[in-house]
């Protein structure tokens, strides 16, 4: 049966079908609730979220579903550069960005460099909440909390841009790796070498970890039904990892406009850029990502995303969208459904369909 996996067995899922986590409020308790109670893995982004946010939606999910479910954050939500940040780059950057907030009629903002990384307090409620499982982007956790994970029972996701990331992982002994491909939409979670040197498509990306690693492989990006699935799990995945198609069902937090750009013609043309929040990730593209260039420096994360925020706020207001950056990944354009159950579904049926006949 194509739905027992390593990963089935290692999470106690139904199906090798994970919702990706969706950090900054994308992805919600019920749309978490609706895929891990449909058989697969639904996941919570919180990386943005303080400890005390984190508890408080953990309870929710406990309301909404009885089975594993997966806990997100990021090894490294603040770049190093931040630190000691020169005035003269911040107020280079500020003048980039002020003929929009000129044309927005808004004021550009002050902005305070010193952000805290959250990561270590959060992973302290993780270990309170004990989640079936845990997993991170853009580094590898210390031993210390990685054997902790092991002690409590909480299974360990690390997400790799390249083998040699993936190879990383499977150092620190982690229980299972994401091939993270470029189609993705999000950021992208490079943590060797910086993303725009770490851009291996998703199908390659298996092929090389399924060659060189023993550590279960969980395909992420440009797969959105199960055709896809059918695939992946071919090249040798133990399970596949969705994030644009459950951003478009009802379930998740993104705004209606932005649904409507996930099912828009506009969807053909993503991008990777790092203009819009400090790292590079993929997006539909609009203007800012088309007019800062990669080569152009712009703040650090999670600076540029304070610098961003009131102009999207604004632009939003004034109907002026093509200022606002719409997460997706390459595969939008084979979107069909806005309910996460029928998603879950069909995704099943139609793997069921190719691989058992
Ligand atoms: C809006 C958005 C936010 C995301 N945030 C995170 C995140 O916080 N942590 C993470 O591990 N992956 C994140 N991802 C990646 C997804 O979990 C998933 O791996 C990816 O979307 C799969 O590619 P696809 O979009 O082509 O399906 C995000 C993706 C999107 C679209």
């Amino acid at each position: 049966m194509w739905n027992h996996t390593r990963i089935t067995e290692l999470f106690g899922i139904k199906y090798p079908v994970l919702q990706g986590p969706m950090g900054g409020g994308f992805s919600t308790p019920e749309l978490l609730a609706a895929v891990s109670n449909a058989g697969g893995l639904g996941s919570l982004g919180a990386y943005t979220l303080i400890p005390e946010q984190i508890l408080e939606t953990n309870k929710i999910i406990k309301t909404k579903t009885d089975k594993p479910y997966n806990i997100n954050l990021w090894i490294s939500d603040v770049d190093e550069s931040l630190t000691d940040y020169p005035v003269e780059s911040l107020q280079k950057v500020k003048a980039l960005f002020k003929p929009y907030y000129d044309e927005l009629g808004i004021p550009l903002p002050d902005l305070d460099i010193k952000i805290p990384s959250k990561f270590l307090k959060q992973v302290e409620v993780l270990f309170e909440i004990r989640p079936k499982v845990f997993s991170f982007i853009f580094g590898i956790p210390s031993k210390e909390i990685l054997d902790e994970c092991h002690r409590l029972g909480i299974k360990t996701v690390g997400a790799a841009t390249t083998l040699d990331e993936a190879l990383a992982l499977e150092e620190a002994n982690v229980d299972a790796i994401v091939a993270a491909g470029f189609e993705a939409g999000g950021h992208r979670p490079s943590f060797l070498k910086p993303a725009n040197e770490s851009l291996t498509g998703t199908f390659s990306l298996i092929q090389q970890l399924k060659a060189k690693i023993k550590t279960p492989i969980i395909a992420a990006g440009g797969i959105a039904d199960g055709k896809g699935i059918a695939a992946a799990l071919t090249l040798g995945a133990d399970a596949v990892q969705l994030g644009t198609a459950f951003l478009v069902t009802d379930e998740s937090n993104a705004t209606p406009l932005h649904k409507a750009k996930l099912f828009s013609e506009e969807t053909k043309y993503t991008v990777l850029s790092k203009s819009l929040t400090g790292r590079m990730g993929r997006m539909i593209r609009n203007r800012i990502s088309e007019e800062i260039k990669f080569e152009t420096p712009v703040l650090p994360f999670p600076l540029q995303t304070r610098l961003i925020g009131p102009l999207r706020e604004a632009a939003m207001a004034q109907g002026k969208t093509d200022m606002i950056n719409f997460w997706s990944g390459q595969n939008a354009v084979n979107l069909k459904y806005t309910k996460t159950d029928e998603l879950m579904t069909a995704l099943i049926l139609e793997t069921d369909q190719i691989l058992n006949r």
